[in-house]
């Protein structure tokens, strides 16, 4: 029997980076409609052929999840043209590492809006219809070093325990309405964002996870896909590490 999750319509955001074309894969996989969010055009253009040649089909919608108004703009269109929003993956990221006494202002402001504001972004966008419709699955995409800090992302560390934060919260708010939230904090995976850690740094952070190994984006997505699942429901306001035993408390 079709399990009647796989009607339901999700959004990852920031769906061209590495995380999220695992997770656009998976979830499509699973038999969701997925649409996805980008922010640059070549990137987006690139991706659809990629995706395409491979067999998936995912409509993507630009938007600056960074501005209030950006993403309003793109929910609204991805509404009228697909529809409403079950399950919204906050998953757009960006790190502007350094210690704090070489950061710019600008470093800060960047890394705040891009991973933390475009929570509230976009969920504030979405969240009265799954109110209304008394479903709504919203996954938040943070970070081990959200959890325990990590020298040179004073910024980034900031942002990503901030977004459990706001998951913790309003979880209490809506798990009436059937609507749950919950932040998946991955340690680190084997993306460009990661790759672009210098190499020695890199080696020093894998030598302390117990498995030895990055994580595979494949395995972020499959967690992705259990939290998106109608037999989620029970599940709200927790934080799901998956980061190889790297932190664990
Ligand atoms: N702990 C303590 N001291 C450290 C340190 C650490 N982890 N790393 C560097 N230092 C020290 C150095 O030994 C050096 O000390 P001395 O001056 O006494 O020799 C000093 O700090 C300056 O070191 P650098 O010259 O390396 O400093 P920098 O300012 O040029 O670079 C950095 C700092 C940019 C933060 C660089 O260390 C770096 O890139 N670190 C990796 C940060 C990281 O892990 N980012 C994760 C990105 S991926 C991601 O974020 C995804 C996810 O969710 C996991």
């Amino acid at each position: 029997m079709e399990n009647s999750s796989k009607k339901r319509i999700v959004l990852v955001t920031g769906a061209t980076g590495g995380l999220g074309t695992a997770m656009c894969k998976k979830l499509l996989k699973e038999g969701f409609k997925v649409v996805g969010n980008y922010i640059t055009p070549e990137k987006a253009e690139k991706w659809t052929k990629q995706m395409n040649a491979e067999g998936f089909h995912i409509d993507l919608f630009h938007g600056d999840v960074s501005t209030f108004e950006g993403a309003g703009k793109m929910i609204k269109e991805i509404e009228s043209k697909v529809g409403a929003i079950d399950t919204l993956v906050n998953n757009a990221g960006i790190t502007r590492d350094s210690r704090l006494v070489n950061m710019k202002p600008d470093d800060w402001y960047a890394v705040i809006n891009t991973n933390l504001n475009s929570v509230f972004n976009c969920t504030k966008h979405v969240l009265d219809g799954m109110i209304e419709r008394k479903f709504g699955r919203i996954i938040n995409i943070s970070s081990v070093n959200g959890q325990r800090g990590q020298f040179g992302q004073t910024n980034y560390s900031a942002a990503k325990a901030g977004m459990h934060g706001f998951t913790k919260s309003l979880a209490m708010e809506v798990a009436k309405y059937g609507v749950t939230v919950n932040t998946i904090s991955p340690g680190y995976i084997g993306t460009d964002m990661v790759m672009a850690v210098p190499e020695k740094v890199l080696n020093q952070i894998v030598a302390q996870v117990p498995m030895g190994r990055l994580g595979g984006t494949h395995e972020v997505a499959h967690l992705v896909s259990f939290l998106a699942s109608e037999e989620t429901s029970f599940i709200t306001g927790a934080n799901y590490s998956i980061n190889g035993g790297q932190h664990v408390y």
